[in-house]
């Protein structure tokens, strides 16, 4: 089995934060937006690192970042992106659900994001966590020109949300584990 854990990004993993980034978001954030993320009491800027219990002498791996920032009662989930050759391992939804729990533990009520009108692996994983389209963004992505869906995800705050967020933290490490993943997730 091989050991996964979720934590803040710290400054020592900002170089590998960038990396990830630029593979697998095409450069989004910059050091200083990093940065700014770590020093802002309003953000949940989340790691899943791998932790290579049998050697001590390497730092933990970096292999999933996401980051949700809180304004008034909203969590906005700016940034989700798992390293290339760890997807479809259950990666993506064990750092959404460690999101949606830290959004529930600041007190907010809903969460809401933009995404990609073609990137049907992120919606389709929005789309398990009850996620939905609330509207669309046109022209939204300058580069491409691409249109944006707006989805929301209220009921954060209901009292029936974290034993929701108990069967969603199971089924995350159920997954985790089918492709060989020991998660010590929170
Ligand atoms: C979107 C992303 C974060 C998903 O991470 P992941 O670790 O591969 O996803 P998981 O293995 O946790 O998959 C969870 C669910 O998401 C959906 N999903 C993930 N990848 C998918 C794909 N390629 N096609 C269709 N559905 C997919 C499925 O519903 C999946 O559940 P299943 O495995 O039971 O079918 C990852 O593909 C990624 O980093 N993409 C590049 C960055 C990006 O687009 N980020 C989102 C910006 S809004």
């Amino acid at each position: 089995m091989r050991n996964l854990q979720v934590g803040v990004l710290t400054p020592q993993y900002l170089t590998a934060a960038l990396d990830l980034d630029r593979r697998c978001l095409g450069g989004l954030w910059h050091l200083d937006g990093y940065q700014r993320e770590i020093d802002s009491p309003n953000s949940d800027l989340l790691v899943l690192q791998r932790l290579e219990a049998s050697d001590t002498r390497h730092s933990p791996s970096l292999l999933a970042i996401g980051c949700s920032w809180a304004i008034l009662e909203e969590a906005h989930i700016t940034l989700l992106a798992v390293e290339l050759d760890y997807q479809r391992q259950g990666l993506g939804q064990a750092l959404l659900c460690c999101l949606l729990k830290a959004a529930h533990d600041r007190g907010l009520e809903r969460a809401t994001l933009e995404v990609r009108v073609s990137n049907q692996a992120a919606i389709a994983l929005y789309e398990k966590f009850g996620f939905q389209t609330a509207g669309r963004r046109k022209r939204y992505y300058a580069e491409t020109g691409e249109d944006a869906l707006v989805l929301w995800r209220g009921g954060l705050h209901h009292p029936h949300f974290p034993a929701t967020l108990a069967n969603w933290q199971q089924a995350a490490s159920d997954r985790l584990g089918r492709s060989g993943w020991q998660f010590n997730g929170k």
